[in-house]
This record gives structure tokens, sequence and C-alpha cells, in this order.
């Protein structure tokens, strides 16, 4: 029996089968490769010395997705294919909902129809829209998306649920992140974003490495201890844990289960800077510039519900996400290009 792991080459599908592979699943990836590289795969199996079986195509395609169900047992599909670059869902957003919305139907169309009816789906924090309460709690109602992007998972978590009531014998998991950021301890994957990044730590690192002059701090008039913007990073390897606990969980006819992945601890722009500094040794310059739209004050969990129901909590603290970001990027200046 095995799991299909869908953007399974990306940054958190490849930290997630070196989890599943150490926790004795058989791995399958199906990845179009639109953000990623098939060699993110081969170190999965440097650090694992286990092979994952690899297809590359895409959830749209039912084709492949038919022969995926034919040829493998998949018992369960975490499901990490999706586009997800704010910015870019505003200026394309027919090509994010194509992508995350079509291509999710499709795939758990097929999945029905291959009497697979368990699923892990990759949701996001951004589902809050502005919070109405800190900590967010799963209870927290959901709020306004600022983007197509953040609409894709709020309308896929809503499809999925009612997919699920409609049909008992579906087991739906909507793991909502927090903020991923660090890299295996090998050094081997990491996060390997196309062109300038848009996210913090990928950013910091780029600076850090001497490929991006400083960092833009936006915005330092936030209601924050230090006015910039407070977020709940979380250790990527932590969040790939969790999807082995939530595959525990399906076990158990979960029905739909809904947990927030973070630490429950905030930490600001600024914060993040001096630990990145403190952690490396390397001095990150930065300038302040004006608030980014859309952008919130404050975001983190209450993750006592995760830790409650499946077991789960976060063990690395800021000090190694900052050094673990450090040692993938430091180590692998270009990403997975040699
Ligand atoms: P990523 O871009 O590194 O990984 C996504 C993978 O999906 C890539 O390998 C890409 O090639 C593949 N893909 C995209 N569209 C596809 C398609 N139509 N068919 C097949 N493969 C396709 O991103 P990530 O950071 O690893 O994120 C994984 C998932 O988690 C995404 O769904 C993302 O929206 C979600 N998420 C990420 C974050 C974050 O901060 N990284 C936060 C919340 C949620
Ligand atoms: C962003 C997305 C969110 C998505 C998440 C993961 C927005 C509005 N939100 O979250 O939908 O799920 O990424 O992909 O884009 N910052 C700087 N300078 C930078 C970059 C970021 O100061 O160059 C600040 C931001 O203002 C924010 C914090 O750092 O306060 C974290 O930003 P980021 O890493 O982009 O994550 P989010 O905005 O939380």
């Amino acid at each position: 029996m095995a799991i299909l792991v869908t953007g399974g080459a990306g940054y958190i599908g490849s930290h997630t089968c070196v989890e599943l592979l150490n926790a004795g699943y058989e791995v399958v990836v199906l990845d179009n490769l639109c953000n990623s590289s098939e060699k993110s795969l081969e170190r999965v199996k440097q650090i694992t010395g286990k092979d994952v079986t690899f297809y590359k195509g895409d959830i749209l395609d039912r084709d492949v997705l038919k022969k995926v169900f034919e040829k493998e047992k998949i018992q369960g599909c975490i499901h990490f294919a999706g586009l997800k670059a704010v910015g870019e869902s505003v200026a394309k957003p027919w090509e994010y909902y194509n992508n995350n919305i079509t291509g999710t139907l499709t795939l758990v169309d097929e999945m029905r129809k291959a009497g697979c009816k368990n699923i892990i789906f990759s949701s996001s924090a951004t589902v809050y829209g502005d919070p109405a309460q800190i900590p967010i709690t799963e209870e927290c109602p959901k709020g306004t998306c600022t983007n197509p992007y953040g609409w894709s998972k709020s309308m896929l978590e809503q499809i999925l649920s009612d997919m699920q009531k409609a049909d008992p014998e579906w087991n739906v998991i909507l793991l909502r992140y927090f903020n991923p950021i660090g890299a295996h301890k090998s050094g081997l994957i990491g996060e390997n974003p196309n062109g300038i990044p848009n996210n913090l730590m990928p950013y910091i690192t780029q600076v850090a490495v001497g490929k991006l002059k400083e960092l833009g701090v936006f915005g330092n008039d936030y209601d924050t201890p230090d006015g910039t913007g407070v977020r709940d990073y979380i250790h990527v390897v932590d969040l790939a844990v969790g999807h082995v606990k939530a595959l525990n969980k399906i076990k158990e006819n979960v029905g739909l289960g809904i947990y927030n992945l973070g630490t429950g601890t905030g930490y600001s722009v600024l914060d993040i800077v001096k630990n990145f500094e403190e952690a490396t040794g390397v001095e990150i310059p930065y300038v302040i510039k004006d608030r980014r739209p859309g952008d919130i004050a404050t975001c983190y969990s209450d993750a006592a519900k995760a830790k409650r129901e499946l077991g789960w909590e976060a063990q690395f603290g800021i000090r190694e996400m900052c050094a673990d970001s450090w040692n993938w990027q430091k180590n692998n200046p270009k990403g997975y290009k040699e």
C-alpha cells in the first residue's frame, strides 16, 4: 500500500516524502515540475536510502491519474500540488483557479472512481483572513481572503468538506499551515523559489548569500511590539511530520478533521532578522518600506488541537529554523541547479 503525494517534488512535499519513507510508507509522487525539480527526489533518496516512484504529470490530466491508480495500490493522498504565489494569483486568477480548483476536482473524482477516499489537503492560515481572534483556533471563523490564491484554498476546504458530508466514506483532513521555513538538517533539500522571493525567509537567505542587496521590511507601524508584522514560523520538518500524524488519524476514520499546524508563537520581521543573524553570524542589512498590500499585523496559531488529537507538536525553535534555512541556501546557492 502506498501514499500518493501530489506536488511531492516541491518544498513541503519533498520534506514530507522523507518523513513518510522514514515511517515505512511506500511513496508515489505525481508532480508536473512547474515549480520544482526532479533533483529534489534524488536527494530524498540520498537522505533516506529509499526510492520514490515518480510520475511526471499534471493533476488536471485524467489519463495520468487513471494510470497511477491502476498501477499503484494507493491507500491515501497527500495533496500538495498547487500554485502558491500570491501576487501572481492576482494577475492570473483563471490560471490559479483552474490549476488549484479544477485540478483538485479532477484528482478527487479519479480518487473516488478508484475507491480511494482518504485525502490530506494543504490549506493555509490565509483562510482566516484578518483573524477574528489571536491566537487562532480552528473554531475561528474563516475570513475574507485578499487574493485568488487564498480564495482557492478557502473554496477547496469547502468543496472537500461538502464531499465528505455527502459521502461519509471519505476521510478529509484539512491542514492549515502557518509560515513554513527551514530545511532538512542534511542541507540537501529546501525551498527553491523561482526569481525574486516573495516570502520573508528565502529573501533573507538570498541577502545572506549575496544574491540580493538588502531586505525590505514591509511596514514598521503595525500594532505589534516593534511595529513589524508578526507570524507563526514553523520548521518544514515539523510540518512534514504533521502529515505522517494526520495519516495515523485517517486510520481511525476521522471523517472531517481540521488542524492548524503552527508552533503557537509569533515572531516579528525584526525578530527573524535578529535570530537569523545570531544563528548564522551573517548580518542582514535592511530598510523599512511601505506596508505590503493585503498584509495583516499579526497571525499566530493556537496549536493545541493538533497536539490533543494528532499527538503532534512542533519540536524545532526559531534558531534551528534560521540555521537550517541558511545551511540549505549556502550549500545550494543556485537551488537545485548545478
Ligand atoms: P511548491 O511550489 O514547492 O510545491 C508545489 C508542487 O506542486 C510543485 O512541485 C509543483 O511543481 C507542483 N504542481 C503545481 N501544480 C501542479 C499540477 N497541476 N499538477 C502536478 N503538480 C503540480 O510549494 P510548497 O511550498 O511546497 O507548497 C505545497 C502546498 O502547500 C501548496 O498547495 C501550497 O499552496 C500549500 N501551502 C504552502 C505554504 C508555504 O508557505 N509554502 C503555506 C500554506 C500552504
Ligand atoms: C504569505 C501569503 C500567504 C501565504 C504565505 C505562504 C501574502 C499577503 N500572504 O504569507 O497567503 O499562505 O505567504 O506562502 O502574501 N516581509 C517583509 N519583507 C519581505 C517579505 C516579507 O517584511 O521581503 C514580511 C511580511 O510583511 C510579513 C512577514 O514578513 O509580515 C512574513 O511574510 P511572508 O513570508 O510573505 O508570509 P505571509 O505574508 O505571512
